[in-house]
């Protein structure tokens, strides 16, 4: 393995120190909860190794609306993150090759190239609204293709792919024996749609990923998990897992487990709020004159272009927005895509900072502009 530092990590609001950042635009998630949301009641908590797959219960409210998975379906693991490095560490090598839909979370394009595997990236295209190509998926499969990695819903655009394309990609890779990897860490940020199914569901060959970090607001609790109805592959995940960390923290998975036994009261207030400050968001796009976007469908988040016939030096734009307007979002090279784009998060700022953030974005354009 070579690992390198990613930008979103090395530029990440954590690093920079929160206190630094007068509005943070940069988040994926919604706000991050406190303990007192969750009101544990731990004083008997054993601190002990846990189910080494982990916590029973929390892999039964994992899978409890599926028809179709059960608790062996699911591993535990600390964080989606974590979930991601199983995955790619267990199923590649340097001898093969990957598909990477990108833009895609930097994790699911760095570790697959620390491992030294060959991989084709397939670009989603703005102009289509960031749908999948599934003709191209298919021409770009050579005979050692193991794996195909995609995020939906979509980190940094926040678009859900078309499901018939997804279904129709799933049946086409099972035949050919390649896995799915669908990272699924956004879904239920769902505020304006229905949940859909994990897509592991579906086929032997299908992972799914998720984690408590987005949606619930809890991402300093590291809690994320992974599904496959794949025996065999489970098996060689959790000899993975055990590797690397044996058990999960208990304090992580009792905490993870209050937040999954009253999820709608979780969810209920992060989709209010996304609600709220997406029609802010809307309503400073509806007319913008120098950015535009394929307005997101679910998530916390929208990529954001600026316009053709705008150009100017991108990368100086996020320095000043910064450091003068303290102001942070994404800038494109995080996801490997042109400065010309940015996520902008819309999910973790209050109303006001969230109103107050876009003013100093507009602050800051037009400081370029003229
Ligand atoms: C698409 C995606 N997957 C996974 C992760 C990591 O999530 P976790 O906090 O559970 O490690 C992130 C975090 O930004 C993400 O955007």
């Amino acid at each position: 393995m070579k690992y390198q530092r990613m930008p979103i990590e090395v530029e990440s609001p954590e690093e920079l120190g929160y206190t630094n950042i007068q509005y943070n635009l940069a988040e994926s998630s919604v706000r991050d909860r406190t303990i007192s949301d969750l009101r544990p009641n731990w004083d008997n908590l054993v601190l002990n190794y846990s189910d080494h797959r982990g916590m029973p219960s929390l892999r039964r409210l994992i899978c409890e609306n599926s028809a179709e998975l059960n608790s062996n379906d699911v591993l535990v693991t600390q964080s989606a993150a974590m979930a991601l490095f199983i995955v790619n560490t267990s199923l590649l090598s340097s001898a093969d090759h990957l598909i990477v839909i990108r833009p895609n979370y930097a994790t699911n394009i760095e570790t697959p190239r620390a491992i030294g595997a060959e991989i084709t990236f397939i670009d989603l295209d703005f102009e289509n609204n960031y749908q999948l190509d599934i003709d191209l998926i298919k021409y770009q499969i050579k005979p050692n293709t193991k794996l195909i990695s995609i995020t939906n819903p979509h980190n940094p655009t926040g678009v859900e792919f078309d499901m018939v394309t997804i279904f129709s990609l799933i049946d086409f890779l099972a035949e050919k024996k390649i896995y799915l990897l669908v990272d699924e860490t956004y879904r239920e940020l769902n505020f304006q749609s229905r949940i859909s199914p994990y897509f592991a569901e579906k086929s032997k060959y299908v992972i799914s990923i998720s984690s408590v970090s987005k949606a619930f607001g809890l991402p300093g609790i590291r809690i994320g998990w992974l599904i496959c109805k794949n025996e065999q592959l489970q098996l060689l995940f959790l000899a993975a897992k055990e590797q690397i960390i044996i058990t999960n923290s208990v304090i992580d998975e009792y905490l993870a487990n209050l937040a999954l036994e009253h999820k709608s009261e979780f969810l209920k207030i992060s989709h209010e709020r996304l609600s709220k400050n997406f029609e802010i968001t809307k309503q400073w796009m509806q007319s913008h004159p120098y950015l535009e976007w394929n307005e997101p469908k679910t998530g916390a988040i929208a990529f954001l272009k600026f316009k053709e016939n705008i150009d100017f030096d991108f990368s100086e734009f996020y320095n000043v927005l910064l450091k003068e307007y303290g102001t942070q979002v994404g800038p494109g090279h995080w996801f490997e895509q042109s400065d010309r784009y940015f996520r902008l998060g819309f999910g973790y700022p209050t109303e006001a900072e969230l109103r107050a953030g876009l003013l100093q974005i507009d602050k800051c354009i037009s400081l370029f502009i003229i």
